[in-house]
Order: structure tokens, then sequence, then C-alpha cells
């Protein structure tokens, strides 16, 4: 079940022209507002103000903006490019942009005809849309099996930071998904959610989505992580990805990291979750990761979010006026505190450069078999 009523994106033709429905994410928990993207620019500021956002959904979101321009008859490779170029750090948005695009291209080059063009590139959307939601299910099967058999006791207590439910998502997400398989296979005995600073995807969105599926969940401030370790609390973290490079350094939500450290002292398995789309084999390492910076105004006010995603300061001041923040969106864990990557063909562990080319070979023969 979603967590809402109203679907993350859809694709909408009503008489005017088509258009890109979205869940507009600064608005939850309070309210559930649909955002209208006529052309591929407002879906740019949609991407960029974190009303759409989280990794397989920004591909999603990419693909769909593509096939917008299309459709209205804007310039594609001009769209494209801008649309990719909205955030730097999650490979998916540009694999879902070149996936349209590329499918948009072909149909022109064999056809000329740029409506024909225009129905091929929807049409790679909605496949990018389907195929993700359909990874969600395997990966959230895989990932059960493999909490089950590091943790044969059962009970589960999983932390997680940032938030990876279908909110992210065609289906049920990615680290949040595997959550869900435990809670319902009766598996789940609480999960702990990060409130996730400074945008608060944790307490607006993770713990939304829990309450909405009847998970037993508990919000924590970031940094109340280490006394939960301490504690015992926790026996295994989930978190998912927005790019893992070539060696297995996973780029997620600015935070991850000190989790990947205090997991690690603390020996409870640190297990990322995400589809195969999000390994770029041509980010050779960590520091070859472009980890976006976010606006300073962020940390030093506590802004609403919808007015963060404005792009404007405005909020209640937390730190002395004029006041400089360090605000990157993400950082980048290497692979040696990743206990597991789990993706829909399967997992991998230990997390190698070898191992994961293994699984990117396995799934482009799945893909293609001939
Ligand atoms: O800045 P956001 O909210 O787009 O960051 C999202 C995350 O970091 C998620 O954890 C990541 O995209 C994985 S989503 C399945």
């Amino acid at each position: 079940m979603r967590p809402t009523e109203i679907p993350a994106i859809r694709w909408e033709e009503p008489p005017e022209g088509p258009v890109l429905v979205l869940l507009d994410q600064t608005r939850l928990p309070a309210e559930e507002v649909e955002l209208v993207c006529t052309d591929a620019s407002a879906l740019v500021e949609a991407i960029r103000s974190l009303a759409v956002r989280g990794a397989p959904l920004l591909g999603i979101a990419g693909a769909y903006g593509v096939a917008l321009a299309a459709a209205r008859g804007f310039d594609v490779p001009e769209a494209a490019r801008a649309l990719e170029g909205a955030r730097p750090t999650a490979v998916n948005l540009s694999v879902g942009v070149r996936r349209a695009e590329s499918a948009y291209q072909a149909v022109l080059a064999r056809t000329g005809d740029p409506t024909a063009a225009a129905v091929a590139a929807l049409a790679a959307a909605r496949a990018l849309h389907q195929e993700d939601a359909e990874a969600s299910a395997r990966m959230a099967a895989h990932g059960l099996t493999l909490l089950d058999e590091l943790l044969p006791a059962g009970g589960h207590r999983i932390l997680t930071h940032c938030n990876t439910g279908s909110l992210v998502s065609g289906g049920e997400g990615t680290a949040f998904a595997v959550a869900l398989a435990a809670h319902r296979a009766g598996r789940l005995r609480r999960l702990w959610v990060d409130e996730t600073r400074p945008l608060l995807q944790g307490a607006r969105l993770t713990a939304y989505e829990a309450a909405r599926s009847g998970m037993p969940y508990t919000l924590l401030t970031d940094n109340a992580a280490g006394s939960l370790f301490a504690a015992g609390e926790v026996d295994a973290v989930l978190i998912g990805a927005d790019r893992i490079a070539a060696d297995g350094s996973v780029a997620n939500k600015v935070g991850s990291y000190p989790l990947a450290v205090l997991a690690r002292y603390h020996h409870v398995p640190f297990i990322v979750v995400a589809p195969v789309t999000t390994i770029d084999p041509d980010t050779p390492d960590g520091a070859s990761i472009e980890v976006e910076q976010r606006p300073g105004f962020e940390v030093t006010e506590i802004v609403a979010p919808q007015v963060a995603a404005a792009g404007a300061a405005g909020g209640i001041p937390v730190a002395p006026l004029g006041t400089q923040a360090y605000n990157p969106a993400f950082d980048v864990t290497p692979p040696e505190l990743v206990t597991a990557i789990v993706t829909e063909e399967g997992a991998v562990s230990p997390v190698t450069a070898e191992s994961l080319a293994g699984l990117c070979a396995r799934s482009r023969r799945t893909a293609d078999p001939a």
C-alpha cells in the first residue's frame, strides 16, 4: 500500500496537453499537495527544490521530463541537459534522462517524425517507472533474506537515514522496502528513523511512510544515533544510495558515513539497498563523486521546507547573522565499511570493485540475454 493516496509521480494527458504531476514532498507531512509540471523547466525547479527527490524517483522524473519536452515540442537535447544538471550526485537522474532521450533520438533518426519520437520517449519513461517498481520488490525480497541470514534471531531493530520508501520509487522503495518486508513478515521489532538534518527527510517523510504503513518506529535526532548503538539497540543499518562508484564507495544523504563508522565500531551490519542503475561504472571511486553543496541558510536557520524549496532564507535564525555554514547534501562511505549492497539482482558482500563488476555483468545478461 502506498503511504499516500497521491502517487509520487504520474503522467497525465488533459485536453490542454500532457503534464507531469508530482506529490510536492516539500509540503509533507502537513499537506498532500500536487505540483503540476507543464514543461521541463518546471520539473528542473521541482528537482532543485526537492519537491521530487530520492535517487530512483529522480531517474523516473528525468525520463518523464524528456518525454514532456518532446510531447510539447520543446528542444529535447536542451531539456535533457537542463534536467541532467538539476542535481549532480544521484546518477539515476542522468540514467533516466539519457534512456528517454536515446529512445527519442533513435525513432527520430529512423522516421524523422518528432511525434513518433515523443511517443517512444514516453514509452521509455513508462518502462523505467515499471522496472523500478519491479526492482523495488526484488530488493525487498533479497534484503529480507540477507537480514534473516545475518540476524537469525529475528526481532530486527533497524536504523535508517533519510527517506527511501515509496516517495522515492515506482514501488515501495529501497532500504525502506526491506524494513517493510521485515515488518510484514513479523520480524521488525523497531525502525529507528534519523531525523536527517537539515531538511528533515527522515522526520517529515520516513516517519510519515512508517506511520502510514503501521510499522513500529521511533524518531531520533541524528546525533542520538551514537548512544543508541552504545545501548545495543541497533541490529542493522539500512540505507539507500545516490551513487555507488565502481570501487563500491557509496554516496548517500549526509550523515550516512558516520553511521557506517558507528556500525563498524559496534559490530553491526551496515547494508546499502539500491537498484543496479545507482551503480556508476564510470565513476571510479568515492573521491570522484560530485557531492552537491546546498545553501548555508538551511543550516543557519530553521526553515519550513517549502520556504527552503523556494531557495529563500527567512526562517528562524539559530546562528549569529553572517555565520558561514558547511552544508553538503551527501557524504561518501568507503566500501570497506559496507557489509553488503543489496540490488534487484541480489546482494554483494564483501563489496569490492570485482564483486560489483560481476553483479553489473549479471544484470546486463538478464536485461539482454542475447
Ligand atoms: O537530497 P535527497 O532527499 O534527494 O536525498 C535522498 C537520499 O539521500 C536517499 O537516501 C537516496 O536517494 C536513496 S533513495 C532510495
